[in-house]
């Protein structure tokens, strides 16, 4: 054997450990994503010391599954268990990052993506082997949870914090102008806009139709008139999209899975007036993996972008950019679109999303 193949015992030993705790750890998340689900968390926070069996009643679950989900949560750190008495309690430092009331900052929500990418793992084996990709349908509740975790990051900061980004922009939604969301999802964040600026008008484009379907009814329902939806797909934007069109335009979260991000960025750029204002959400991090080594959600986004952003664009034909294409990645496409002005910042609620306040 030589020197550089003889293994470090401690060192081994120190990763197998870390290895078993990352089962548990990874075992603790798809339980979280299944106690956001059942509604388990917010059924404990209102039931303080409770049995199994009253908290299955209270959250109207069968009572063996709720035990022994209770079971790896009590063993997992996360809920105490009072073995005199038989009683579970969440604490309530656990509770304000783990309910519905704790949003935005519910980090169950996001602990769906898990399970949500974990349902295509054989398509993304096959495509190791094989090339290719995995289009958006094969994904269970993909939209359902993109809008729910939208409705934390984006929805809850949306008029606090977003629009300030942008001065001036505020005075001009009120006054009335033309504002475009791409890649809009379920279009809650447009939805909202809408209703606050009824001078303005809103168009939202998704190629998902039974998105845009969702959206449509939920405007429907809350009477918006100042706002359409559309089945678009953006990858030919850069030919299609009408020149000066639109006075504002939004991507959140939506360039770096697209099949041809810079065609959507060239739309962008063409589709937008002079005086007109660019405004994308997208992950924040560096381009260089190295670069990434202490980002707080580094391994997550990497393994997102491997089973979901990665292989919805490579499927569509498209370059497969991946979550992480990182701030030097994105500068150099907002530049080769056409873009003179690029301005970077973060939100204190979110060390996930960089904003990028862009103009022409
Ligand atoms: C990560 S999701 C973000 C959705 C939404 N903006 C949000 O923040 O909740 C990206 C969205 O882009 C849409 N999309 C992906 N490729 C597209 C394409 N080629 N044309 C139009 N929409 C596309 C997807 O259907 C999806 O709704």
């Amino acid at each position: 054997m030589s020197a550089s193949t003889v293994v470090d015992q401690d060192a081994s030993g120190a990763f197998a450990e870390r290895m078993l705790g990352a089962l548990n750890e990874a075992s603790l998340v798809i339980m979280t994503s299944v106690g956001h689900r059942t509604g388990l968390f917010d059924a404990l926070d209102a039931n303080p010391d409770t049995t199994s069996m009253e908290l299955a009643e209270a959250a109207n679950l069968n009572e063996r599954y709720v035990r022994e989900w209770l079971a790896a949560m009590t063993t997992g750190r996360v809920v105490e268990f009072a073995p005199a008495t038989g009683r579970y309690r969440l604490p309530p430092e656990h509770a304000v990052w783990l309910t519905r009331r704790a949003s935005p900052d519910n980090l169950a929500v996001a602990a769906q993506f898990i399970p949500v990418t974990a349902t295509v793992e054989d398509d993304i084996v096959h495509a190791f082997r094989n090339g290719g990709g995995v289009p958006y349908e094969r994904y269970a509740r993909f939209h359902e949870v993109m809008a729910e975790e939208s409705a934390q990051t984006v929805g809850s900061v949306l008029f606090t914090h977003i629009l300030p980004l942008v001065p001036g922009l505020e005075e001009r939604l009120e006054q009335g102008i033309r504002v475009a969301d791409l890649g809009c999802g379920r279009g809650a964040s447009l939805l909202a806009l809408a209703r606050r600026f009824p001078q303005s008008s809103f168009t939202g484009y998704d190629f998902s139709a039974d998105t845009v379907e969702y959206a449509r009814a939920r405007a429907a329902d809350e009477g918006a008139d100042n706002l359409t939806y559309e089945v678009r797909d953006l990858t030919t934007f850069d030919a299609d999209a009408t020149p000066e069109s639109f006075d504002f335009i939004t991507t959140f979260d939506a360039v770096h899975d697209q099949a041809d991000p810079l065609a959507l960025l060239t739309g962008i750029r063409r589709a937008l007036a002079e005086d007109g204002i660019y405004l994308m959400q997208d992950i924040a991090g560096s381009s260089h993996v190295h670069e990434n080594l202490e980002h707080p959600g580094g391994t997550f986004l990497y393994t997102v972008s491997c089973m979901h952003c990665m292989p919805v664009s490579l499927e569509q034909g498209g370059e497969g950019l991946g979550t992480l294409w990182g701030e030097q990645k994105a500068r150099e496409l907002l530049e080769a679109a056409g873009f003179e002005s690029v301005e970077i910042s973060q939100l204190e609620h979110d060390p996930f999303n960089a904003y990028y306040v862009v103009r022409p």
